[in-house]
C-alpha cells in the first residue's frame, strides 16, 4: 500500500502494508528510528509520535491509519535548532538512559502548544503515558514547567 503522509513537515509516501505497525514502518521505511520500541503494548509512550499534533502509541497503530494525516516524531523537533523542551531536559539532569526521552519530549510538546501555562498536575497528566525508569519524573516536570516560565516570560516582553 502507498501510504500517504506529511511526516515531519515533508509530503510522504511510504510503500508498506497498511496493517504493518506504524511504529515499525516508521522505523523502517520512514527512516525516523528516534520512534523506540519499549513494551510493544501501548503501556510505555516510548512509540509515542504525533498524529495531527496528538500524541498517540505508534506500536497500537496500525501504518494505513496514517495515510492523510501529519505524523511528527522526534526528528521532527530536531531541525535546526534543538526544541527548547530538549535543552531544559538535559539541563535539569531529566535524561539517564535516554529511551523514553522522546516520548515524553513530544508529550509535553502537545501539552504546551494547547495549554501554555500548565499546572505541575496537568504536567503530571500529560506525561502519565509516557513511562521512564531512570529518572524519578521531578526533573522532567521541572523542565517543562521551566520552559513554559520561559515562554510566558518571552511573550510579556515588549
Ligand atoms: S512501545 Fe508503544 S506504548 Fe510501549
Ligand atoms: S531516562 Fe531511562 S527510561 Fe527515562
Amino acid at each position: 500500500m502507498a501510504i500517504e503522509l506529511i511526516l515531519n513537515g515533508e509530503p510522504t509516501q511510504l510503500d508498506a502494508p497498511g496493517s504493518a505497525r506504524l511504529l515499525d514502518v516508521l522505523r523502517e521505511h520512514g527512516h525516523t528510528v528516534g520512534v523506540k520500541e519499549g513494551c510493544g503494548e501501548g503501556e510505555c509512550g516510548a512509540c509515542t509520535v504525533l498524529i495531527d499534533d496528538v500524541p498517540a502509541c505508534s506500536c497500537l497503530m496500525f501504518a494505513g491509519q496514517a495515510n492523510g494525516h501529519r505524523v511528527d516524531t522526534i526528528e521532527s523537533l530536531s531541525q535546526g535548532e534543538p526544541h527548547p523542551l530538549m535543552d531544559a531536559i538535559v539541563d535539569a539532569a531529566g535524561v539517564q538512559c535516554g529511551f523514553c526521552t522522546p516520548g515524553i519530549v513530544l508529550s509535553a510538546k502537545s501539552l504546551l502548544d494547547n495549554n501554555p501555562k500548565p499546572t505541575r498536575e496537568e504536567v503530571q497528566v500529560a506525561l502519565s503515558g509516557n513511562l521512564c525508569r531512570c529518572t524519578g519524573y521531578h526533573r522532567i516536570i521541572d523542565a517543562v514547567q521551566s520552559v513554559a516560565k520561559n515562554s510566558q516570560a518571552k511573550t510579556r516582553r515588549p
